[in-house]
């Protein structure tokens, strides 16, 4: 089965109401590459903002859901109340929840369990920090992040993955398209110890400065099945990075 491109908007804690209108009425008049799946993922005050403003066939992602049924969970969101919202998938283990908010491997795995068995989609996020590129330990690091992953989770046919190295994010400092390829390849391969079918059909997506003018590249690459975009997906070059392929 032939892996659909994927590209992924993330907000992050970026926009206000007026601003995240105008991303919205951008995606609405252009027009978009239909062999693409793009999802965005606004903060969680505006999901539901977006997913009524926003045109069908985009699909809207929470950057974060918790592990548990609704209850008392002060400060959290539920898969159920997405779900009840048209919100169809999350990001989860971004490197930034698992610096910042210190999320364990464990905690990500029990949230991508959740989130799947429940019926969201999941953009599970991985990568290695600087140091541990330099000390040459990517693969092992991200190796870990995926056991963590597979000792949880049973149904892939929900997961995307994002490899993201920490250091290209936010930074403007993209991997080259063949350091992307070499960590997408060795996920992939990774991934056969699964099953054939999870490898063949798992899109992985390339995340860290991706914008209008790296994509077109790093698209062509056989084991880069898209992308997810943070700083630029708040501009109008979205639209081209969602178009790179045409
Ligand atoms: O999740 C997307 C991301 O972390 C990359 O961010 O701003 O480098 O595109 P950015």
């Amino acid at each position: 089965m032939a892996r659909k491109f994927f590209v992924g908007g993330n907000f992050k804690m970026n926009g206000s109401i007026s601003s995240i209108k105008e991303i919205v009425n951008n995606l609405n008049k252009a027009v978009l590459d239909a062999e693409v799946e793009i999802v965005v993922a606004p903060p969680a005050l505006y999901l539901l903002l977006v997913r009524e403003h926003l045109r069908s066939g985009i699909e809207v992602a929470a950057q974060n859901v918790y592990d548990k049924p609704n209850g008392a969970f002060t400060g959290e969101i539920s898969v159920s109340q997405l779900k009840d919202s048209n919100i169809t998938w999350t990001i989860l283990g971004h490197s930034e929840r698992r610096t910042i908010l210190n999320e364990t491997d464990e905690v990500v795995a029990s949230k991508s369990k959740y989130a799947t068995e429940n019926g969201l989609g999941v953009i599970w996020c991985c990568g290695e920090s600087l140091e541990e590129r330099e000390a040459g330990k990517t693969i092992a690091v991200v190796s870990k992040q995926l056991e963590a992953l597979k000792a949880q989770v049973s149904d892939w046919s929900r997961i995307v993955i994002a490899y993201e190295p920490i250091w290209a994010i936010g930074t403007g400092k993209v991997a080259t398209t063949q350091q992307a390829q070499d960590v997408h390849k060795a996920i992939r391969d990774w991934l056969r110890g699964v099953s054939d079918k999870v490898a063949d059909e798992t899109r992985i997506l390339y995340g860290g400065s991706v914008n209008e003018k790296n994509c077109g590249e790093l698209s062509k690459q056989p084991d880069i099945d898209g992308f997810l975009v943070g700083g630029a997906s708040l501009k109008p070059a979205f639209v081209d990075i969602i178009n790179c392929r045409k």
